[in-house]
């Protein structure tokens, strides 16, 4: 047997465990300071809650099987249409907007490359039953808010946004036919990995004229507002999505996060159920994939669950952040820390030592000790191993006065104390 895990997931070892933690953290607590709460969902659901809204790409990446009652069940590959079919089921008992997050872990079985592997841990933030530019912005500022509570500011990431209502226009606008539009988009999703020739080929083969099909993919790899509201001034629907992407650019202003932001209409997001504003998280310099997307998806709700509620969220993976964080020295190293070495000074000590451990840990301290009898400079070195801020002596002035010796690893200094003053001391220090 071997001892690896299997392709495309992966072992969490204390020190990965505690960059994880690290992430979720500062996940939860900037969803938490913009007022979202924290559900989760089944991992496994029934196959054709993805198959029916997803789209073909994720579709094709799903663990799924038949389960011993002769259900075709699937692992969650994403969680969007999880919190859909929750919040469609109890739509009107909830207050609305609901402000919902969660951290699943989601499988895909992808081909495995930089920043992609067969699971993977996600937030989803997401928000329902409001359909104004507002809460487009609230979610943007969620994610490029956790951005900076990872250190990472507008040199580092940007927000590359879209809205699929102002690309439609536009393709509407050059000559393509409604039902030629998701081949439009299919191929702009695909703009940066293929050859200019496939992606035309792509649309033609979808049904829109070449001639159109040219102009699409010059205009989206502008992305030049002015240049669109001047060329299209005479086009409402075109003009009523600049005007709302103006909105949202004020409105990200206010948020304090309007350094992020990127018009770029080359972002469509691969998954089918997108109907307004986009957007993808990207590092700037551009190595990376993308580190979170997301966007409105306003019918899913009416197609999962006959319930008509506006909707819009982004998922954002611990994949490629924790690969761009600690590419940029960003991310702590995840060595285990203790606060306290309880030492031993004889072996005649050791009950004395568990007592002093035992009082410390009720203070809430986290607290280690020698398991076997060992000399000092062994309990030295293994008081650093572990990532022992202090080391406690305890030996005779323990049972005759209370006291114990502390010596703090940081400062080298050592002097006695007692237990209580110890305790004191380490709370205001931590
Ligand atoms: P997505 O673009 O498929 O969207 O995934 C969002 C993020 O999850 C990606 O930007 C990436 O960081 C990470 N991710 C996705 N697949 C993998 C993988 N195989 N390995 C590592 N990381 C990955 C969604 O899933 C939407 N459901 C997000 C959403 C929520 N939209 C609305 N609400």
């Amino acid at each position: 047997m071997s001892t690896g895990a299997l392709p495309g997931f992966r072992d969490f070892y204390p020190e990965q465990f505690a960059q994880r933690a690290w992430l979720f953290e500062r996940w939860r607590d900037v969803a938490r300071r913009f007022g979202f709460v924290e559900y989760d969902g089944p991992p496994l659901e029934p196959l054709d809650l993805y198959t029916k809204k997803s789209g073909d790409e994720i579709v094709g990446q799903l663990y799924n099987f038949e389960d011993k009652g002769g259900r075709q069940v699937a692992l969650r590959p994403e969680m969007t249409p999880t919190v859909a079919r929750m919040v469609a089921a109890r739509a009107n008992a909830l207050r609305k907007p609901v402000r919902w997050f969660s951290i699943p872990q989601l499988f895909r079985y992808e081909r495995q490359q930089k920043g992609r592997l067969r699971e993977h841990f996600q937030l989803n933030v997401d928000i329902f039953g409001e359909s104004d530019v507002a809460a487009d912005a609230e979610l943007l500022a969620v994610a490029c808010e956790i951005m900076r509570a990872c250190g990472l500011g507008p040199d580092d990431v940007v927000a590359r946004v879209s809205d699929r209502r102002l690309l439609t226009a536009l393709v509407r606008g050059a000559g393509v036919a409604d039902e030629a539009i998701p081949a439009v988009f299919a191929a702009v999703d695909k703009i940066e990995r293929e050859s200019q020739d496939a992606l035309v080929k792509k649309m033609t083969d979808g049904g829109v004229p070449a001639s159109a099909a040219g102009r699409v993919l010059e205009l989206v790899r502008a992305s030049d507002v002015e240049q669109l509201r001047t060329e299209y001034a005479g086009d409402g629907e075109v003009i009523a999505a600049l005007e709302r992407f103006d909105a949202y650019a004020e409105l990200l202003g206010a948020h304090g996060v309007r350094d992020y932001l990127r018009l770029d209409l080359t972002i469509v997001r691969g998954l089918a159920y997108y109907t307004g504003i986009v957007f993808e998280l990207f590092d700037a310099k551009g190595e990376f994939r993308a580190v979170c997307g997301g966007g409105r998806y306003d019918n899913l709700l009416a197609a999962l669950g006959g319930v008509d509620m506006p909707a819009l969220g982004f998922g954002l993976g611990d994949v490629v952040l924790g690969e761009l964080l600690k590419a940029r020295g960003k991310m702590p190293s995840g060595a285990a820390a203790i606060e306290f070495w309880v030492a031993p000074v004889e072996t005649t000590h050791r009950l004395s030592a568990i007592e002093v451990a035992r009082r410390l840990r009720a203070d809430g301290l986290s607290v280690e000790y020698p398991l076997k009898a060992q000399t000092l400079s062994k309990q030295l070195k293994a008081a650093q191993a572990a990532g022992a801020r202090r080391v406690v002596f305890v030996g005779d002035a323990f049972l005759e006065r209370g006291e114990v010796e502390v010596k703090d690893f940081a400062t080298g200094q050592q002097q006695a104390s007692t237990l209580h003053l110890l305790a004191l001391r380490a709370q205001e220090h931590a």
